[in-house]
């Protein structure tokens, strides 16, 4: 038996973390870290999918984004570890990949979003078997808790079915269900008030952005469209200010709410009170963003670390796995 509990969770890396990761997945991640033993994917892969133009900036990416997690406080002692580095978790698709059935996938929300979202129009197998391929991300290590956002969910349940149905065709049971766990504010709208916030997008606010930077971001967020002067009364519940106000600083979000209602503080003022909390908040997080920023190779030596130990897992897994398939021959 394991001693801890154990937790999968990842990121493809297409750019630099944000906030809208912090509040959906990272706080989360911060909390589990003391209490399980944690496996953080970096799924260089899975960016394949629909930004295949874009290969040479992967690796980069990959840097930027053990950067951020190292930065936000994830301990340098978590398994962190490259999805394409570890051969065994492309095996352990091709076997999934007859459990699944196409319309399935064809029929999975996140995925239509996603291909809708960055206008492909013909996917390729790669693009629709993602799920499939992290079914395995997942499955591998054996997790209890897989923490996501809300548009993950069908992804998890998708790896919850081909457990099951491995258990079942294969007789053994070899993979338990992993329980899905969705943090408090699973998905947080970006400052043009529309979409989830995402780097394509360019309505989010980055660790790795400047303080004048963040101010900026701030002060062109889209607010109440019912208050266009400072003197009438504002829609604190339907801004989207508020709504960062509230998330990261609840105790001051008090005070916006009465002001704001009563139009005694206008929505510039109530930006720059917004961007200065945050800019404290973030202190910390860009120094140590920095730090290991300059330190390639610490980071580099962590990732090759969580990898070596991701695919002992991985190897011990695939065996049982081949055993139970009888695809261990006598040679
Ligand atoms: N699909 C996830 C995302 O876009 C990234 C990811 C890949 C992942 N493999 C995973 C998340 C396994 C959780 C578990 O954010």
């Amino acid at each position: 038996m394991r001693k801890l509990k154990r937790v999968l969770t990842g990121d493809r890396p297409t750019g630099c973390l944000h906030l809208g990761h912090y509040v959906g997945s990272l706080k989360n991640r911060l909390r589990l870290q003391d209490e399980y033993e944690c496996f953080f994917i970096i799924a260089d892969l899975q960016v394949l999918t629909d930004h295949l133009e874009k290969y040479e900036e992967i690796q980069k990416n990959v840097f930027e984004i053990m950067c951020d997690y190292l930065a936000v406080g994830l301990r340098e002692d978590n398994i962190f570890f490259i999805q394409s580095q570890v051969p065994e978790l492309a095996e352990l698709t091709v076997y999934f990949s007859f459990l699944v059935k196409l319309p399935e996938l064809q029929r999975n929300p996140t995925l239509k979003e996603e291909s809708k979202m960055y206008g492909v129009k013909k996917m390729s197998l790669g693009f629709l078997s993602y799920p499939v391929s992290q079914a395995a991300d997942i499955l591998f290590c054996k997790p209890n808790l897989v923490p996501v956002g809300r548009d993950q969910l069908p992804h998890i349940e998708l790896a919850r079915e081909v457990a099951r149905s491995f258990n079942r065709i294969f007789g053994k049971k070899v993979f338990p269900l992993p329980q899905a766990v969705l943090s408090e504010c699973p998905i947080l709208i970006g400052i043009d008030g529309k979409h989830k916030m995402s780097k394509s997008l360019n309505n989010y606010i980055a660790f790795a952005h400047t303080p004048e930077e963040t101010t900026q971001r701030i002060l062109s967020a889209y607010t109440d469209p019912l208050r266009p002067y400072k003197k009438d009364p504002g829609h604190p519940e339907e801004c989207l200010v508020f709504k960062y106000h509230s998330l990261f600083f609840p105790q001051v979000a008090q005070k916006i709410l009465s002001q704001c209602k009563k139009a005694k503080v206008g929505c510039k003022e109530c930006k720059l009170i917004l961007a200065k909390n945050l800019n404290s908040f973030l202190a910390p997080i860009r120094k140590r963003r920095n730090y290991y920023h300059s330190r390639p190779k610490i980071v580099w030596e962590i990732l090759a670390n969580g990898t070596k130990k991701a695919r002992k897992v991985a190897v011990q897994t695939l065996r049982e796995v081949r055993k139970a398939m009888r695809f261990s021959y006598p040679f």
